[in-house]
């Protein structure tokens, strides 16, 4: 049995102004009208066997995610889907969505029962590549791993988990390296990317939880005993109690668990991957013109260069730059040095931090 497990949550601050804490990243939508979030649901619910998905989400995004899941379903051509949820009063990070989603699925399925952990955010190109790996990944987990999709690295980027393997084998787990540790593993040829999907049967990354952060586990536990549980025919949602989730520490399951664990493997896969992490990297999925410019609405240059424009109600001029982005929304403009995109992020806490 395999339960696709969707996580949704983080503001996704470096895709300012367009993604806020109540629209965050994965409700973007993309030029084909489907947003992130509704291909990470189809990529999982369109796997054969598959009748049954989890979502782990805060609270305040659930009408809205239910109503994306609804718009997409016809596509699937499945009937009687099962959509269970389980929403957080606020984000502890990855450690604990995965505790509470793994506790789920053991107690509905048993311990042998395997979560496909699929983030909220990526573009996955090649489905029926990505349905080989996941086929792959499950004859792993049926061995008691905890298996991750490892992408082969093409520049030293620091904000991912870099995999040092050999074959389906996996010697070193490091979350996030500083650059000059990215740039050695990237040029050794010895480590891939950690995707951040994974592949485990709920009673092994529950043990593993249990060996190496027992104290999210346990909070999560206890928070989940006092959750208010919702079930009726087709729907079941769990919300965890925000007294009893502010005890779960916070981590995500990078640094709780894949780094510390001896049962980490990998399915190096090359499935058209792409975490868009940055208005650099959502640019580059829009074709560029002879200039090199990316233009989402409408936008009159002149002497323009490697810019990437989207303007959804105003037409943006421009003249004489390069390497840009701007982004125009009815109440905010982003103006950045292409190369320097991932920092936009300061810009959100600031505002943050404003209140
Ligand atoms: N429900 C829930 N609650 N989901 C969360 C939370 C939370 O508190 N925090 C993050 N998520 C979701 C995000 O929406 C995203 O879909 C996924 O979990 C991963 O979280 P990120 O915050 O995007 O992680 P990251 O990008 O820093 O790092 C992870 O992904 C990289 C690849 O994109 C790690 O797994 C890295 O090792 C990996 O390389
Ligand atoms: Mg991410």
């Amino acid at each position: 049995k395999l339960i696709p497990t969707i996580l949704c949550g983080g503001a996704g601050s470096r895709l300012w102004p367009v993604s806020r804490e109540l629209h965050p990243k994965p409700f973007i939508r993309l030029a084909d009208g489907q947003s992130l979030l509704q291909k990470a649901w189809l990529r999982g619910a369109m796997l054969p066997g598959v009748i049954e998905t989890l979502t782990v989400t805060n609270r305040e995004l659930f009408f809205k995610t239910e109503d994306e899941y609804r718009e997409v379903t016809p596509v699937l051509a499945k009937q009687g889907m099962v959509n269970r949820f389980i929403l957080e009063p606020f984000g502890r990070n990855t450690a604990p969505a995965i505790a509470a989603a793994a506790l789920q699925v053991a107690a509905t399925h048993g311990e042998d029962a395997c979560l496909l952990v699929l983030a909220a955010d990526h573009l996955i190109a090649d489905q029926p590549a990505f349905e080989k790996a996941v086929a792959r990944a499950m004859e792993l987990a049926a061995q008691d791993k905890l298996v991750t999709f490892g992408i082969k690295p093409d520049t030293p980027e620091t904000g991912f988990g870099y995999i040092e393997y050999d074959g389906n084998s996996v010697k070193r787990f490091v979350e996030k390296p500083n650059l000059e540790k990215a740039r050695e593993y990237v040029a050794s040829g010895r480590y891939l990317w950690n995707s951040g999907m994974f592949c485990f049967q709920a009673g092994t990354i529950l043990q593993e939880m249990q060996q190496h952060c027992p104290a999210i586990l346990e909070a999560t536990r206890a928070c989940m005993a006092q959750s208010r549980l919702s079930e009726g025919k087709g729907f079941s949602q769990i919300e965890l109690e925000a007294k009893a989730f502010k005890q779960v520490p916070d981590d995500s399951i990078d640094y709780a668990v894949m780094e510390k664990s001896a049962k980490v493997a990998v399915v190096p896969c090359n499935i058209g991957w792409s975490d868009i992490g940055s208005w650099a990297a959502l640019g580059d999925l829009t074709a560029a013109d002879s200039d090199g410019n990316r233009i989402e609405g409408e936008a009159i240059l002149h002497d323009v260069s490697n810019c990437y424009i989207q303007s959804n109600q105003r037409i943006v001029g421009a003249v004489g730059v390069k390497d840009l982005v701007i982004i125009d929304t009815p109440d905010a403009v982003l103006v950045a040095d292409r190369s320097r995109a991932q920092d936009v992020k300061h810009i959100f806490a600031r505002l943050k931090a404003a209140g």
